[in-house]
């Protein structure tokens, strides 16, 4: 692969030339004759011109004989005049732009015209995008996504399998899926999955497509993940990027922040965060909780709800706090059911869920001396 270059003022105009060509057959002004250019651009001068007949528009470099129209001028003044941005009177009194010949020639140049639209999935914000605990029907079908790279070691795990749990008491089917255990090729970028009918290059190659095909199915996709650097693992966000697929290349300018139209058929389905961290603060998720936010927006899948447990290490570490643990974890479980049934979690829980557990200064010496402890000790990270 060659690195790209920024184009050259001939590129532009032969690009620029290939989509007017496009838009000849039907505009209105068509003639036969020669547009002659002498730009200035650069250390270069850039001779070139369009040949007009009645059926096409050609570009080629150099000079023509005998052309109908020339304009000598800086590229950039060009591409303002050819864009509609300067007015050729102006460009002409203020000497931006030199014409000789027949100027009503340019009228044969049609203006650029992207007014067709040509994609028809407009896809404005559904009521249940809106508030989708108001239209709420009990769930059924559940994905839990563990995004630990801890898998089933990790604490993540510990308050998604509670959560489980309540929502399987409320009688919904629930799945976890681990996604550390699962080979996802990173998504390289190259449109694919958006221009051909077949879908990503690594179909056959990697276990996403079935995990994308499943996860199209449930009610509900919860995804249970530690805070990485302020954000998700790495695995989770090339779990995302992977699924760009669920929605169009195609822009639909329905909502206030643009986004591509729905793909996947699968309405009403929801989101959920379970994330938890090492730092004490709650405001540590503020940076994913945003990022989840954009997701759940341009993906159309409502994010119904979010559970953000700090200290996460530190309470499973420190025998002094057995007591919120177990409570915490036993609301987990409450969570579940109640997200389950009602499309939301009762404030009370989710308090108790996310109680602070101690002051700030003590926090620090605790999780300092718990690390010192680490490091002297050389304990392998399986016991923590
Ligand atoms: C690479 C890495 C980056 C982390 N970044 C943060 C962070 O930005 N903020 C934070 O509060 N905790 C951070 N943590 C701590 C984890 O969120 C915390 O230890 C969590 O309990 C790990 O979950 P697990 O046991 O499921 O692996 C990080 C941990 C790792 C390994």
């Amino acid at each position: 692969m060659t690195p790209k270059k920024l184009k050259s003022p001939y590129e532009v105009m032969q690009l620029m030339i290939e989509i007017l060509d496009a838009q000849y057959p039907a505009h209105r002004e068509k003639g036969e004759g020669i547009i002659q250019f002498y730009f200035f651009y650069g250390n270069h001068d850039w001779i070139c011109y369009i040949k007009v007949d009645e059926i096409h528009l050609e570009f080629y470099t150099g000079e023509a004989e005998n052309p109908t129209v020339t304009l000598r001028c800086h590229f950039f003044h060009w591409l303002d005049l050819s864009s509609g941005k300067l007015n050729p009177i102006w460009g002409m009194i203020t000497k931006r732009l030199k014409f000789s010949g027949k100027i009503s020639f340019f009228k044969t140049l049609p203006k650029g015209d992207f007014s067709v639209n040509i994609c028809d999935k407009d896809d404005p914000c559904s009521t249940f995008e809106k508030n989708a605990a108001k239209n709420w029907k009990r769930l059924k079908s559940v994905i839990i996504i563990n995004a630990s790279p801890r898998s089933v070691n990790g604490y993540t795990e510990q308050f998604a399998v509670r959560f489980a749990e309540g929502m399987r008491e409320a009688g919904a089917n629930v799945e976890e899926i681990y996604l550390s255990g699962l080979r996802i090729k990173t998504c390289t970028g190259c449109w694919h999955c958006w221009i051909r009918e077949n879908g990503c290059v690594f179909d056959e190659k990697d276990d996403f497509y079935k995990l994308f095909e499943k996860v199209n199915q449930v009610d509900m996709v919860v995804y249970a993940l530690p805070l990485y650097v302020d954000g998700m693992p790495s695995i989770l966000k090339n779990y995302f990027d992977r699924s760009v697929r669920r929605v169009y290349p195609y822009i639909s300018g329905d909502t206030e922040k643009m986004r591509h139209p729905r793909r996947i058929d699968r309405k009403n389905q929801t989101m959920a965060i379970l994330s938890i961290c090492g730092f004490q603060e709650k405001r540590q998720f503020k940076a994913l909780e945003m990022h989840f936010k954009a997701i759940a927006h341009n993906s159309h899948i409502p994010l119904i709800t979010t559970i953000f447990r700090s200290g996460a290490m530190f309470l499973f570490n420190n025998p002094f706090f057995y007591k919120p643990l177990t409570e915490i974890l036993e609301n987990m479980r409450k969570a579940g059911a109640e997200l389950t049934l009602t499309g939301k979690i009762n404030r009370k829980t989710k308090k108790k869920i996310e109680q602070k557990i101690t002051s700030k200064k003590e926090f620090i010496k605790m999780t300092n001396y718990f690390w010192h402890d680490k490091i002297t000790s050389q304990k392998d990270s399986n016991d923590y």
